[in-house]
């Protein structure tokens, strides 16, 4: 992905009103930010555009509101959280447009912060309406996106401001561009993708795009059992969805004829109980899974022999564990996987790209995500991206 201006291309911000579209969607429990990633990532654009002089205004959604006032997703609930990683101080602003926004921000001094309201508070963003989005951009002179995990949405603040006004990548945005473009755009081969999770069912397009595009297929987690069951091995009481065993043998089809390996596990990790360390664990074949029992990771042997794969390839793109981590032991094989990409990262032999949902989590769990070449901030986006689409958000950015 190239042909988006970045921060290098802004020139004098100095005394000039920025937007910086983020992603303030953090997670809350009890009232309180129980994760700040996604402010860690914007904050190096943030703190640059401030010290450059200029007066940053962030814009971002929170929740799911609908088109109307929730004081449960107040984006005012976040502001100490988001001041604690700045070290600066923040102005919540309790409007996006109009008379009282532009008061307040006529407040603001060159190098001050403000923040916007809850973008989803009015209709307008998700509908992607230009008057909305041109009050919002009638205070303001420069748009950044700094966005890249809400840029599969094409709303008013992702989308439609980077048509009103000069429009730049942020630095988290630039990161996960370039990353992604070394990963699937323009990756050195071989390359490899992991994909786990539970279901075959949330991932269908992801699979389909992948198989067309790296050298081997690595399926894990749960919907490993889909592509298993399709190849006749009885999966006894694990989570299987039988339903789509013809779409893994089709994909299985495409995967071939690409010249893609898929890589099913051969032994597994398997319990008659849901637990955490199950009297009835035990290793076994694919093929010794007994009626009673759920497969509930990859084994050991399995997970040497991917390791082995890794060894091959230049290039691994990582989205969803290959077991049940957050039960152990079922989450041995992500963590021996994950080690064996970190320390290939490490020495420089792999470029490995990380993203989506429980994926993070999982490396974090596994100690590595900061031997990835490029852990992404991004849910949805990161799927739709993996899914090969165009991301509105990005698109809206290319020159
Ligand atoms: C996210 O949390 O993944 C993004 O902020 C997008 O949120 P949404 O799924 O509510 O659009």
């Amino acid at each position: 992905m190239s042909g988006f201006r970045t921060l290098d291309d802004i020139g004098d911000v100095s005394g000039k009103v920025v937007l910086v579209r983020v992603d303030l969607n953090l997670p809350m429990q009890e009232g309180h930010v129980t994760d700040t990633t996604r402010v860690k990532a914007s904050a190096p654009t943030i703190l640059e555009l401030a010290d450059a002089g200029a007066k940053v205004l962030l814009l971002a959604h929170f929740g799911r509101p609908k088109g109307a006032r929730h004081s449960t997703m107040s984006l005012s609930l976040v502001q100490g959280a988001v001041e604690h990683v700045l070290g600066r101080e923040v102005m919540f602003i309790p409007e996006v447009s109009g008379p009282v926004a532009a008061q307040a921000i006529g407040i603001l001094r060159p190098g001050d912060i403000g923040m916007l309201e809850n973008t989803r508070f009015w209709p307008g963003e998700e509908k992607n309406d230009p008057e909305f989005a041109k009050a919002i951009a009638a205070n303001a002179d420069i748009y950044v996106n700094d966005a890249f995990s809400a840029a599969h949405r094409a709303h008013a603040t992702t989308e439609g401001l980077a048509r009103i006004l000069p429009a730049y990548a942020g630095r988290s945005m630039q990161a996960e561009l370039e990353a992604l473009e070394k990963a699937l755009g323009n990756p050195r081969k071989p390359v490899a993708a992991v994909v786990g999770g539970a279901k075959v069912s949330t991932k269908l397009a992801v699979l389909k795009h992948l198989v067309g595009k790296v050298g081997h297929l690595i399926i894990g987690g749960g919907m490993a059992n889909t592509f298993l069951a399709a190849r006749g091995v009885a999966v006894g009481k694990s989570l299987c969805e039988h339903e789509l065993t013809g779409t893994a043998e089709e994909i299985m089809e495409t995967a071939d004829k690409a010249g893609c390996t898929v890589h099913l596990p051969y032994d597994v990790a398997v319990a008659r109980e849901f637990a955490a360390n199950p009297a009835s664990l035990r290793i076994c074949n694919v093929h010794e899974v007994g009626a009673d029992e759920m497969i509930l990771d990859v084994g050991p042997q399995a997970v040497e022999a991917l390791g082995d794969v890794l060894k091959t390839c230049r290039t691994l793109v990582w989205n969803g564990p290959l077991g049940a981590f957050e039960i152990e032991p079922f989450d041995a094989a992500t963590v021996a996987l994950a080690r064996t990409a970190a320390a290939l990262s490490r020495e420089g032999s792999l470029v490995s790209v990380a993203g989506g949902g429980d994926t993070v989590a999982a490396l974090n769990h596994a100690g590595v995500a900061a031997d990835f070449t490029y852990v992404s901030t991004a849910g949805g986006a990161f799927l739709e991206w993996m899914e090969g689409r165009e991301l509105p958000g990005v698109v809206a950015l290319v020159k």
